[in-house]
């Protein structure tokens, strides 16, 4: 039977050449858009690889909010793939061995956790450079937890500044191509060489040390409950 991948923001950029990839390569790969209907496919299978990659990146008009009301890039960019990992824990476990991918970022910034939701001093850039060291503080804490499942998980920069709508609608000249991104997801997804690692960051194809912040036991233990709390997964 062909494996099953759920690959996020798969309509557009790096997602979409890695999800071709995956499909080319014979798996089954569920597409993520805005659409409910493949989210609810998705829970009667079992699932061998998830990769967390939706994200909106740093250009737009000032703070904005998702419909629960947090700071918008903290919840597209990582809140929303935390609570669908967990959602999705059981089927990832049940498929081991199998892969969680978390697509972050060379740009990131610690995360102050007097104002998680940047209420002041607002910059796009700040924010989504919080979002994407959130979610390696993620991968961290999750490889610890998942220690002998058969799962492993890894975060990743895929590329810098590859010719993506995000990166153009920053007004910022494409210095990489997206298949250079998509062969660097791709090996944290598929590539035995990872086989057995996990907890880790990759920059590109090499493993890399991310912001401190990441490798700090009670700055993740604050984000994980702050995420229990605030999407109320359950982990
Ligand atoms: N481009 C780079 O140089 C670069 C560098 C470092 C990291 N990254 C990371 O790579 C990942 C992919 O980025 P990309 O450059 O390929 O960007 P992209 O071309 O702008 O694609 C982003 C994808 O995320 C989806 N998305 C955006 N907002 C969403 C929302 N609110 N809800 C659900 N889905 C949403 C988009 O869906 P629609 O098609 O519906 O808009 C699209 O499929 C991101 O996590 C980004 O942070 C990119």
């Amino acid at each position: 039977m062909a494996k099953t991948a759920l690959v996020t923001g798969a309509t557009d950029g790096v997602g979409r050449v890695v999800a071709r990839t995956l499909g080319k390569d014979g798996w089954r790969v569920l597409v993520h858009g805005r659409d409910r209907e493949r989210g609810e496919t998705l829970v009667k299978d079992r699932l061998d690889l998830l990769i967390n990659n939706a994200g909106i990146g740093t250009a737009g008009n000032g703070r904005q909010t998702s419909a629960d009301g947090h700071e918008l890039r903290f919840a597209v960019n990582y809140l929303a793939g935390f609570l669908l990992t967990y959602e999705l824990l059981p089927l990832v476990k049940a498929a081991a061995p199998s892969r969680i991918v978390n697509v972050s970022s060379a740009g990131q910034q610690a995360i102050d956790f007097s104002d998680v939701m940047l209420t002041k001093g607002y910059s796009g850039v700040a924010a989504y450079c919080q979002s994407k060291l959130a979610q390696i503080l993620f991968t961290v804490d999750l490889a610890e937890e998942l220690k002998g499942s058969g799962v492993i998980v890894n975060a990743l920069h895929p590329s810098t500044y590859m010719n993506t709508t995000m990166v153009r609608r920053a007004g910022v000249s494409p210095m990489s191509k997206v298949e250079t991104g998509a062969e660097a997801i791709l090996q944290l997804a598929v590539s035995p060489k990872v086989e057995g690692k996990s907890g880790l960051y990759f920059n590109v194809m090499n493993e890399a040390r991310a912001n401190p912040q990441a490798y700090d036991v009670a700055a993740r233990r604050k984000l994980k409950a702050l995420s229990l709390e605030l999407t109320g997964a359950k982990a």
